[in-house]
């Protein structure tokens, strides 16, 4: 290891917003970009070092943002470029990093790249995404499974052929076989970079590159009733291929021209097969996520061992992280009660390796249970009953005891939890034993 100064990201704790949910400024019941540009005193307060934003771009929200129209704008909902111009320069005043959400598995079916690739077979940007024939009796291509139910795969008919989709069909994967797609994605990073971006959370990083074959997946052994269906198959030739690296290390090559950015990959998969995203002698993402403390069994031995096991496995040099929550799972207060959060806190702020805290859980912020008519959740909708739904954890952020806890003045997008008018970040900052003064 060299022995220049430890990077901002390493010694530094991150903080994801979800940007709906964090400060509405218009009374429209969404939060927004000048909302959160107001909330960057109570950050540094917090002693953060980094903001992750989930994206704030053009958007039909189909996907809430995760089915991005226009790469190289703001969505009108949460502001505007000067408005993102505006939160970068105060950020940055106040000393903390602004970190995007790049999606670059996929874009929204309303992007002009998906347009003029369906508009036929021919258009230049035809092969831009993942088209295929039918099979001889007009089924879809493969067995391939939708993270959000149902096939991946939807038909065309005004082209006669299917396009595959990992989620939502109003979110076609891009071909990342393809160099110019490639381009287009590694511009979009420097749009952004020279904007004063300093890093990206890239989106499901482990899907981008699909089986050249698009061979079936195999059955998983394992699955259990009561889960999501698409886990029903072991998702071997869909994802995390062996030419995936290759990607990663490009997509580093873009972070490296420029200084001291970061490059942050979401990424869901066993110890062994998550550390290669480091890349060979860490050329790859400076921190694929560690989301082992979502889903392990809340005692101590079996933390221990995943600390132990995760440790043993990085490679040399490589820099760990933790996480604890995010918008796509279950509050950690809830997965493991309000006593034992504190001790989480304890923990994710004081493992080798970076933090990072998911807006609210500083409150103890619970998943809040959502009445039917109010689910928002294309996955809740798709796959109901099975509690995969994600709005109970990306309800607004409890600032105040006054109405909708001071989030809005509008109606709130989604429900705050009841507790908001005790559990606040008014009334927590005024006592010194909260879990909020402890996370300070
Ligand atoms: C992962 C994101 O975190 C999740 O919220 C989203 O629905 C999927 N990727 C699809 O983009």
């Amino acid at each position: 290891m060299n022995h220049a100064a430890v990077s901002w990201w390493q010694e530094g704790i991150l903080y994801q917003i979800y940007p709906r949910s964090f400060q509405d400024s218009n009374a429209d019941g969404i939060g927004d970009l000048p909302g959160i540009t107001r909330r960057l005193l109570y950050l540094r307060d917090l002693g953060v070092d980094a903001i992750w934003l989930s994206p704030i771009f053009p958007s039909p929200m189909a996907d809430f943002g995760y089915d991005i129209s226009n790469y190289l704008g703001v969505d009108p909902i949460f502001g505007t470029l000067d408005d993102f111009d505006t939160l970068v320069a105060a950020a940055h005043a106040s000393n903390l990093k602004v970190i995007l959400d790049l999606v670059p598995n996929h874009t929204s079916d309303q992007h002009s790249w998906f347009i003029e690739s369906r508009s036929s077979r021919d258009n230049q940007k035809r092969d831009w995404y993942l088209w295929r024939e039918p099979r001889a009796d007009g089924a879809a291509p493969n067995n391939w499974m939708s993270e959000f139910g149902g096939s991946a795969w939807s038909y065309d008919a005004g082209t006669k052929q299917y396009y595959y989709h990992a989620f939502l069909a109003q979110q076609p994967d891009l071909n990342w076989r393809n160099p110019a797609v490639r381009q287009a994605i590694y511009d979009v990073m420097r749009f952004w970079f020279r904007k004063g971006v300093d890093g990206f959370r890239v989106d499901v990083l482990w899907h981008l590159i699909k089986d050249a074959e698009f061979r079936d997946n195999p059955p998983n052994p394992s699955f259990r009733l009561g889960r999501p269906p698409h886990e029903a198959l072991l998702p071997l030739y869909s994802t995390d291929r062996p030419e995936i690296l290759e990607v990663v290390t490009e997509m580093r090559r873009v972070v490296d021209e420029f200084s001291d950015r970061v490059l942050i990959g979401e990424i869901y998969l066993p110890v062994d097969r998550l550390v290669a995203y480091y890349g060979k002698d860490l050329s790859g993402a400076h921190l694929p996520f560690n989301f082992a403390l979502l889903s392990v069994p809340w005692n101590a031995r079996a933390i221990a061992k995943l600390i132990d096991d995760y440790e043993r496995a990085l490679p040399a040099a490589a820099w760990p992280n933790w996480v604890l929550g995010n918008h796509d799972r279950p509050r950690v207060a809830s997965r493991v009660g309000q006593a034992q959060a504190r001790v989480a806190a304890m923990l994710l702020l004081t493992l080798r390796g970076t933090p990072t805290l998911y807006y609210g859980d500083e409150l103890g912020m619970q998943q809040v249970a959502i009445a039917l008519d109010q689910v928002r959740d294309p996955f809740e909708k798709n796959v109901p009953g099975i509690g995969v739904g994600r709005d109970g954890c990306r309800t607004p952020m409890q600032w105040n005891g006054d109405a909708h806890g001071g989030f809005t003045t509008g109606e709130p997008w989604l429900p705050l939890a009841n507790e908001y008018a005790h559990q606040n970040v008014a009334n927590l900052s005024a006592d010194t034993r909260s879990v909020l003064n402890l996370y300070r």
